[in-house]
């Protein structure tokens, strides 16, 4: 079977693209970071070509397969690294992920694939990740990663911005909100434009899409990002401070969505604080938004950004509560909120 890997939490997006795709009926068990799948039906290449995954292993799961027995039945997992045929050319070193791997049995199997493989072992940045994990006491998983990049280094990413959206999370919240059957959204600090490029790619018919951010910094990447993704026609981005007047093609419009990655922590500008921003956000929204339309709103400040909604015209319709790792190796909680009218 065929596992996917994605952000802790995100669960509700991967299952919204797959049955988008008409993959959904695949699905043979589902966790807050995990989602196995039956190779009858999808193939890798339908995996691979997910917006809101980061991984995908090819996976044989067995009661015998501790280590131990592994090491003794080295033509298991040759068998199971036959999956990797086609791509092999794609990876440069491997590393054997499971308890104990100091152990004679795991040593036995480091050294079998240093040959089978002929690419060396490598514990600091492998690309070619193999896992043994005990699921429970009956079941032991041999997984092997399949995509050597995470799924969501994504190609018009030029420009990187501190703080930037992890690129399956904006696919995610644009599915949340209905931007694929939707002809326009609006990104209040859009950053690098990830929302907004994402928001392309659910939808390529999408009429209006527009976007502004206070810093040049940020407005700079997002060009270098839309121009990359062949987007120029179809985006249009702005400096703007939100507490500003907004001007009148953004103004006197209505969307169908309203999707934001709001400031949490960061410096948003010389003498306003996260609670102003917050509640000018949700004024626009209440301005701009269409009555049926979606609200869809990441913050790490879900306090704030729920006392806020509760004072407005919208009700929480959904939550997504998310676990990332950072780049620094710590967590980082956030929540997606869709708002309705
Ligand atoms: C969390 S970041 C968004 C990152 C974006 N999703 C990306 O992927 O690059 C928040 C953005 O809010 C912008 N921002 C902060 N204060 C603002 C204000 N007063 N008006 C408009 N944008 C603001 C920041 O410049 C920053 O780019």
């Amino acid at each position: 079977m065929w596992k996917v890997e994605y952000i802790q939490g995100a669960t509700w997006f991967v299952q919204k693209e797959l049955t988008l795709k008409g993959l959904s009926s695949g699905i043979i068990s589902a966790d807050e970071q995990y989602t196995y799948l039956t190779k009858a039906s999808i193939s890798l290449d339908q995996l691979k070509s997910l917006q809101t995954v980061t991984k995908v292993y090819s996976v044989v799961q067995h009661s015998d397969y501790s280590p131990k027995y592994l090491s003794k039945h080295k033509s298991i997992i040759r068998k199971a690294l036959s999956v990797l045929n086609e791509t092999m050319d794609d990876f440069e070193s491997f590393q054997i992920k499971c308890a104990g791997d100091d152990t004679p049995e795991v040593q036995s199997i480091i050294r079998y694939l240093s040959q089978e493989l002929a690419i060396p072992h490598d514990i600091n940045s492998p690309d070619l990740k193999i896992q043994i994990i005990k699921q429970n006491d009956n079941l032991w998983e041999l997984a092997i990663q399949l995509t050597p990049r995470p799924l969501s280094a994504r190609e018009y990413k030029v420009s990187h911005l501190s703080g930037a959206l992890n690129p399956t999370i904006a696919h995610g919240m644009n599915l949340l909100a209905g931007v694929d059957s939707q002809a326009s959204v609006l990104n209040p600090c859009c950053g690098s434009a990830t929302l907004l490029i994402e928001a392309l790619h659910c939808n390529p018919n999408i009429k209006t899409a527009i976007g502004f951010d206070i810093e040049r910094e940020a407005l700079s990447a997002s060009l270098d990002n839309i121009k990359q993704a062949g987007l120029i026609r179809k985006i249009k981005i702005q400096t703007l401070d939100i507490m500003e007047a907004l001007p009148p093609h953004i103004a006197n419009q209505k969307f169908e969505a309203i999707v934001s990655d709001l400031p949490f922590g960061m410096a948003i500008s010389k003498y306003l604080d996260l609670e102003s921003l917050y509640t000018r956000y949700i004024e626009i929204a209440e301005r701009c938004l269409t009555p049926h339309g979606a609200l869809v709103t990441i913050t790490s400040q879900d306090h704030l950004f729920q006392d806020i909604i509760k004072h407005s015209i919208f009700r929480i319709a959904k939550q997504i509560p998310l676990r990332q790792m950072t780049t620094a190796g710590e967590y980082l909680e956030t929540t997606v909120f869709l708002c309705r009218k």
